[in-house]
């Protein structure tokens, strides 16, 4: 498995605009979702746990994959006997879990992930029929979000063409907002918030 971030996980937690942008993307997952107790949640992509640690106390459990063992590492730093997610160096998509959950949520990591179709098919198995999917990430960008477009398969999204992919793959009640706007010194960056449902 490539690591792409083996070299930004030791100061990703220091980056401002990413704490920020993590906890704006779990404020409006919680303004989308009714999130309970019992619930049993995946966080594709969860680096850190920036955002997986701000749902934790609001559910039963929060799993985790990520393809980065250095991201991961930095993750397991924060885990504590009160408040720990659970988390697997996996690619679920050429090696997929077993396991369902109740929901999946994800923070800026589906423009890292080459084959999106085999990713919707894979999590579409992933999710309880009744749970939901919440993914943020880029809008349609022109290539200048990243410094280094390394490991970056996609500049952004637009909506109607992930809206049409998601629909294909069975989920229901597809909804896309935007929820934030990443401001750079030279230009600015929509974030959305898609949300759907397998029914
Ligand atoms: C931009 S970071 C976001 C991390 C975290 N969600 C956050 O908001 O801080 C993208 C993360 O996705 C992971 N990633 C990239 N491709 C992946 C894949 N195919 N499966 C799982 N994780 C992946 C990277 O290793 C990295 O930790």
């Amino acid at each position: 498995m490539q690591d792409h971030f083996k070299e930004k996980a030791q100061n990703w937690d220091s980056g401002d605009i990413r704490v920020k942008g993590a906890k704006t993307i779990a404020d409006a997952i919680e303004k989308e979702i009714p999130l309970s107790e019992h619930m049993e949640i995946l966080d594709f992509g969860v680096g850190t746990g920036l955002l997986g640690f701000s749902i934790a106390p609001k559910v039963k459990q929060v799993y985790g994959v990520d393809t980065s063992a250095k991201m991961l590492e930095k993750l397991q730093e924060k885990n504590t006997p009160q408040l720990a997610i659970k988390a697997y160096h996996q690619d679920i998509v050429k090696e997929p879990l077993k396991q369902q959950f109740d929901g999946l949520i994800s923070s800026m990591t589906l423009h890292h992930v080459e084959d999106l179709d085999a990713f919707f098919a894979t999590i579409y198995k992933n999710i309880k029929k009744g749970g939901f999917i919440a993914i943020a990430d880029l809008e349609r960008e022109d290539g200048t979000f990243h410094s280094d477009n390394t490991g970056v398969h996609h500049f952004g999204f637009d909506a109607q063409t992930l809206r049409d992919i998601v629909q294909k793959h069975g989920f229901a009640d597809v909804k896309i907002q935007n929820i934030n706007t990443i401001k750079k010194p030279h230009k600015d960056f929509g974030i959305f918030l898609l949300t759907a449902n397998k029914e």
